[in-house]
């Protein structure tokens, strides 16, 4: 049999899996959430979703990946032959490569925008910010060929393996994405002005935080995590036996919370000091935003624009790091179930994807009259894998570590053989078998009637 490639160290591991974790979910929707649901008194809620909910899940597909060595499918079957859970397994090697359809227009919109940027299109007071993103995301070329270069960048990073393509990726661009946005955040409170938007973040409001809010702080802490959806243990199936399963998932939790935060001080800061509300998704990102950077470097043009090229190129590494965990997915399972070569499985991935993201992308424009259940095919796709095919995969693989792997399996693969986290292990398979699948439910319910 052929070798399977995995990751060289453990700085590579929790690399790889903060750049799947770390994605546009933290810089659109979490800063926005922490301020609409209590500021500091949601951070705390959303700390404990991570925690106590999140990061069972996390390590149920670590223990499932590295246990079975395989894609998705492939570890459930090894791990539970000749049951129906290796369905659960396909059933999540489809999930990532929807979402990756969906993804990719949005990361196509990001290049757009740094091309633009490095263009100083949106720099001087003949900018044409206003209404751009909507004649933009309507048209129908220029988003299609956008898409196109997102997913074709995320192909030849795939193509080159998990250790040369995904592995020196990570390896490099995360430690750099922390420093951009590091870089934004002191341009941002710097702003005259900007002391509201850090009161916005910071100030707890307990009144604010709403039921809606707490199931809000579950579904953010999962889809951050990028849970249920084969990711996690597609990569942790790539880790050393030797690697400790616990410093990986802390590791992602951390680098990814600490992201988020430091995303939400490097845009709400700008916002306020521009004395405009804020609001969440595509609008704050690509209309607000370059408005803003715009309005704010009148007076030094140069420096709006180099804002301007570090907030997208953020933005576009951000993305591009999900994008490759997504398409990992797909290419693991049909280059180990079906035989097929590495770079065919590529090709066949990201056509398929592709095809799908042209449907969205037109869903803006000619198609924005085509309605599934409602919604645009775009809006129709995202819901249904966040609120459905996440949490779905999730509570299934939960159900698989807990109950249908054994104990000491489960125990094995956690302690590294008993050798390491022997005295968490109680409270982390407690979490896994009892608390996770109840909060995973509570979740779905409160999508379907709050
Ligand atoms: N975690 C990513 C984000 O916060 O943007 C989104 C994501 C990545 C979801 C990978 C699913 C996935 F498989």
């Amino acid at each position: 049999m052929r070798e399977r490639d995995h990751f060289g160290s453990r700085f590579a591991v929790i690399m790889a899996m903060a750049g799947s974790a770390i994605g546009l979910g933290n810089i659109w929707r979490f800063p926005y959430m922490v301020g609409e649901y209590g500021g500091a008194a949601f951070i705390v809620v959303y700390l404990l979703a991570c925690f106590a909910l999140a990061l069972p899940i996390f390590f149920a597909e670590s223990v499932i990946g590295r246990r079975g060595r395989s894609d998705t499918f492939g570890s459930m079957q090894k791990l539970a032959p000749g049951t129906g859970w290796r369905w659960v397994g396909l059933l999540t090697v489809l999930s990532p490569i929807i979402i990756l359809s969906y993804y990719s227009v949005v990361g196509g919109w990001s290049v757009e925008y740094l091309f633009k940027s490095l263009a100083f299109d949106f720099t001087g007071p003949e900018a044409q910010i206003e209404g751009f993103f909507g004649r933009f995301i309507s048209s129908v070329w220029e988003p299609i060929v956008a898409h196109t270069l997102f997913i074709g960048l995320t192909a030849a990073i795939v193509l080159c393996g998990v250790k040369k393509g995904i592995e020196t990726f990570t390896k490099i661009t995360m430690p750099v994405l922390f420093v951009l946005v590091v870089v934004l955040v002191c341009y941002s409170v710097s702003l005259p002005g900007s002391e509201k938007g850090v009161a916005y973040l910071v100030k707890p409001n307990f009144s604010k935080l709403t039921a809606e809010g707490v199931a809000a702080a579950l579904g953010q802490a999962f889809f951050s995590l990028s849970l249920g959806v084969g990711t996690v243990l597609t990569y942790s199936s790539y880790v050393k036996a030797d690697e400790n399963l616990l410093y990986s998932g802390v590791g992602t939790a951390v680098s990814d919370l600490f992201f988020a935060i430091l995303a939400g001080f490097a845009i709400m800061p700008a916002v306020f000091a521009a004395g405009i509300a804020p609001g969440a998704g595509p609008g704050l990102v690509f209309e607000t935003l370059p408005f803003i950077f715009n309005r704010m470097g009148v007076a030094i043009p140069w420096l709006s624009a180099l804002v301007a090229i570090v907030f997208f190129l953020t933005i576009l590494t951000a993305a591009l790091t999900s994008a490759i965990s997504m398409m990992e997915v797909g290419v693991a399972y049909l280059s180990e179930e079906k035989g097929v070569p590495r770079t065919r499985a590529v090709l066949y991935i990201t056509l398929f994807a592709w095809t799908v993201g042209i449907l969205c992308s037109l869903s803006f424009g000619p198609l924005s009259h085509v309605h599934l259940l409602g919604c645009t095919i775009f809006d129709f796709l995202d819901k249904l894998c966040s609120n459905w095919l996440l949490p779905l995969g999730g509570f299934l693989f939960t159900l698989f570590a807990g109950w249908k792997m054994s104990r000491a399996d489960v125990f094995d693969e956690f302690t590294n053989g008993g050798t390491r986290n022997v005295r968490l292990f109680g409270v982390v398979y407690f979490l896994i078998r009892y608390f996770a699948p109840v909060g995973i439910l509570v979740v779905f319910l409160s999508a379907l009637f709050l």
